[in-house]
């Protein structure tokens, strides 16, 4: 079992990570509970693939499951209201923990109800998809989408607890398990080049299934992240930011692709990290050669890596309007993560949108 605490003083917590941790989850559960029962949040197929695990690990407990429709249409208002009004209809407790049992929809969209219902209650994270796992259960962002766009209402609300269980990411589709890995990679690109190398040299075997490869991975993962929230808990100084390498881009070709199946989040962060690193090397700020080993290795796995891919070749204006409407956008100019190496990443916001447009048309 490996523990990562994120240092953040009253809003301090641990994240559990084990193989086969669901099993124990009840006894992990002890100290928060307040009442004899856990009120779970979770979707159809998470339900239907693992709620059975968790009930049982949860032992004597009465089990209150919330089971939502399953995809990111659920992070929105009525599904919101919906949440809330169960809860409230359930009696929920002030201090009573709400466990979510999900991926990143589930995480965010249960963590907001958590920071609204009753002025705020304590929630668990108890991620199921690779992408959950290594970055959305941990520090504290929650929120769900609006007609202005993605993530654009929300709170920052830290989790009292993280529970990860790898064994979950059997039954998650090989797709999402992919899209979830661009996520791991871009610790390596932000500040370690070695965890990048290593992702190179075990990559496969993790999507495979090697429970060594990723314990590894998420524990590395989870470790950076910690460290960069405790740092930059709320983005105020910039360092917290960088965990947005590829994600500008990202969030653009997912709004440009209508946030469907078509693209998934890790998919579009797959090829946003490696424009990050060829805008990079335009600039000069890293060799061509780093560029192109990124999208080597995620090529190698079966990543898409160009906007090609996406259906998106020359859809540059439209993609450098997306990044303008980037909550980091600043004076109408975006602000992008860039890295000047592998494992050096900086924030830069010196970008004309013209020049954007134009690097995107080429790249
Ligand atoms: N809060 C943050 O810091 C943060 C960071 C990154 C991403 N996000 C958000 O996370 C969301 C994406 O999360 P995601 O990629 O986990 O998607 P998701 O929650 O939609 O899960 C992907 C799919 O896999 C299914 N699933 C989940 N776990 C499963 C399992 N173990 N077995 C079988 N099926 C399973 C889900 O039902 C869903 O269909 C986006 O809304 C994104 O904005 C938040």
């Amino acid at each position: 079992m490996a523990t990562v605490r994120v240092a953040l003083a009253e809003r301090g917590y641990d994240v559990v990570i084990e193989a086969g941790l669901l099993g124990r989850a009840g006894a992990l559960l002890t100290p928060l509970a307040r009442t004899g029962r856990q009120i779970v949040v979770s979707d159809e197929n998470v339900w239907a693939a693992l709620g059975e695990r968790l009930v049982a690990g949860l032992g004597a407990t009465w089990v209150e499951p919330i089971v939502l429709p399953p995809g990111e249409a659920s992070k929105s208002w009525p599904v919101l209201t919906g949440l809330v009004d169960r809860l409230l209809g359930l009696g929920l407790e002030r201090g009573e923990p709400i466990l979510a049992f999900g991926g990143g929809v589930i995480g965010d969209l249960a963590g907001f109800a958590a920071a609204i219902v009753k002025r705020g209650c304590p929630f668990v994270q108890i991620p199921t998809t690779l992408l959950a796992q290594v970055d959305s259960s941990v520090g504290g962002k929650t929120g769900i989408n609006a007609a202005a766009g993605k993530n654009m209402v929300g709170a920052f609300h830290q989790p009292a607890l993280v529970l990860i269980d790898p064994d979950c990411l059997g039954a998650l589709p090989p797709r999402e398990l992919r899209a979830g890995y661009a996520e791991v990679v871009k610790y390596g690109l932000i500040g370690d080049a070695d965890f990048f190398a290593w992702c190179e040299a075990n990559g496969a075997a993790l999507l495979a299934g090697d429970p060594a490869a990723r314990a590894h991975a998420i524990e590395t993962s989870v470790a950076a992240k910690a460290t960069i929230v405790a740092e930059d808990e709320r983005e105020t100084t910039g360092r917290r930011a960088l965990l947005n390498l590829g994600h500008s881009f990202a969030h653009a070709l997912e709004a440009e692709t209508g946030f469907s199946h078509h693209l998934l989040h890790g998919e579009a962060v797959a090829i946003g990290m490696v424009l990050a690193l060829r805008l990079s090397a335009e600039r000069g700020l890293c060799g061509a050669g780093d560029a192109d080993r990124v999208a080597v290795h995620l090529k190698s796995v079966g990543l898409p890596t160009s906007l090609a891919e996406a259906g998106l070749d020359g859809a540059g204006a439209a993609l450098a309007a997306h990044l303008l409407h980037d909550k980091k956008a600043k004076a109408g100019r975006p602000m992008l993560i860039l890295a000047d190496g592998i494992g050096r990443a900086l924030a830069v916001a010196d970008i004309s949108p013209a020049e954007v447009a134009e690097f995107l048309d080429r790249a």
